[in-house]
């Protein structure tokens, strides 16, 4: 059996070619419910299998749980990319960060991804004023000159803190939330990426699933789902569950959006071809929990472009329908 293609990007400085559609695997870690062995390494040799080569994780995921699944499977595959991220241990969160914190959370990620250096490494949420205070991008720099890492770059909760790294030296990345719900980097942020050699890693397209249209008000989620203990931010902020949009609201927001998409697309698919649409964008790192939603996410680069109305009409329900509704830092 040939072996499926997905277009390939680069990222940012890195140089990386990576695949448009990556794999998010926050969701191997447990927090989208229980996930046991068989359908996490299932679900990693389905995007294997589907051509992607870029896939995104964090020590916290699981407590190491989903870079340990990815580096059985992949670790001994240098030709596939895979970027963690520091900064969100308990050891470490909100204020004990230094260069030896760096050094030794990044060895203990190599040895879960069984790799003598990582890929990219990006700074996971850490707090505004340690990113302000700047050090820290220091750091990044001297642990790639020591060969720690390849390639760093930034995970951001906000737009105001991209567009604070983007100018960083040597950073190659930033990984925001940028979905239908949430589109303010649009105007803000992508012509600074591009100009910067700044690669753009898309996470939540999906708002946490629930822009795949398959949620009712009957939905429910694990105990251990953050869909359901953080769906008002109760444990992190709120704009990592369902976008910091109300679960109702969203639901009554995606019903709206059957007007717009095209017939012959799905709803997860519509939401991430929009996302592809932008040149800025590298990749998109949905958090497939099946085989088939991996099919569905990857079947996305083969999809042209949507027309530009479509794109118009998207940016106006986004200034008067969601804007208003979305919690939490933005
Ligand atoms: N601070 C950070 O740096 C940070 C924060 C959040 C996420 N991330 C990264 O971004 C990745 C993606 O974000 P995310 O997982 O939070 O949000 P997401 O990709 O928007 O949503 C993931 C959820 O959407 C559903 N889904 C995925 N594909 C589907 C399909 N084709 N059809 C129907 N449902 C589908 C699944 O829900 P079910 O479980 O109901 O099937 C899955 O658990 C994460 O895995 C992680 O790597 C990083």
């Amino acid at each position: 059996m040939t072996k499926a293609t997905i277009t390939k990007r680069v990222l940012g400085k890195s140089g990386f070619e990576i695949s448009e559609c990556g794999l998010g695997c926050w969701q191997l870690g447990g927090d989208f419910g229980p996930i046991e062995d068989d359908r996490a390494y299932e679900v990693i040799h389905a995007a294997l299998e589907a051509g992607v080569n870029f896939f995104d994780t964090a020590d916290v995921y699981g407590g190491g749980k989903s870079e340990s699944y990815l580096g059985q499977v992949l670790g001994s595959k240098k030709d596939i990319f895979i970027a963690t991220k520091y900064g969100r241990d308990g050891n470490t969160y909100p204020d004990k960060y230094s260069l030896e914190d760096m050094r030794d959370s990044i060895k203990r990620a190599q040895d879960r991804l069984q790799r003598d250096v990582i890929d990219l490494l990006q700074l996971h949420c850490v707090p505004t004023t340690i990113m302000e205070e700047g050090a820290i991008f220091d750091w990044l720099l001297q642990v790639q000159e020591e060969g720690l890492i390849k390639h760093f770059g930034a995970s951001v909760e906000t737009v105001d803190e991209a567009l604070l790294c983007v100018q960083k030296p040597g950073l190659s990345s930033l990984q925001i939330i940028f979905n239908i719900f949430r589109q303010r980097a649009l105007d803000t942020l992508f012509d600074q990426a591009l100009a910067n050699k700044v690669g753009i890693i898309v996470r939540l397209p999906l708002a946490s699933g629930l822009l795949s249209g398959k949620y009712s008000s009957s939905s429910t989620f694990a105990e251990s789902d953050h869909r359901n203990y953080n769906k008002d931010g109760a444990a992190f902020s709120v704009g990592e569950t369902f976008s910091g949009i109300p679960f109702d609201k969203g639901l009554e927001l995606v019903t709206e959006l059957e007007s717009h998409k095209p017939a012959d697309l799905s709803m997860a698919q519509f939401a991430q071809r929009w996302i592809l649409d932008h040149k800025a964008v590298s990749t998109v790192i949905a958090g497939a929990s099946s085989k088939k939603q991996v099919g569905e996410n990857t079947s996305v680069s083969a999809l042209k472009p949507l027309e530009d109305d479509v794109h118009k009409a998207l940016y106006d329900f986004y200034l008067t329908k969601v804007e208003a509704h979305i919690r939490g830092v933005y």
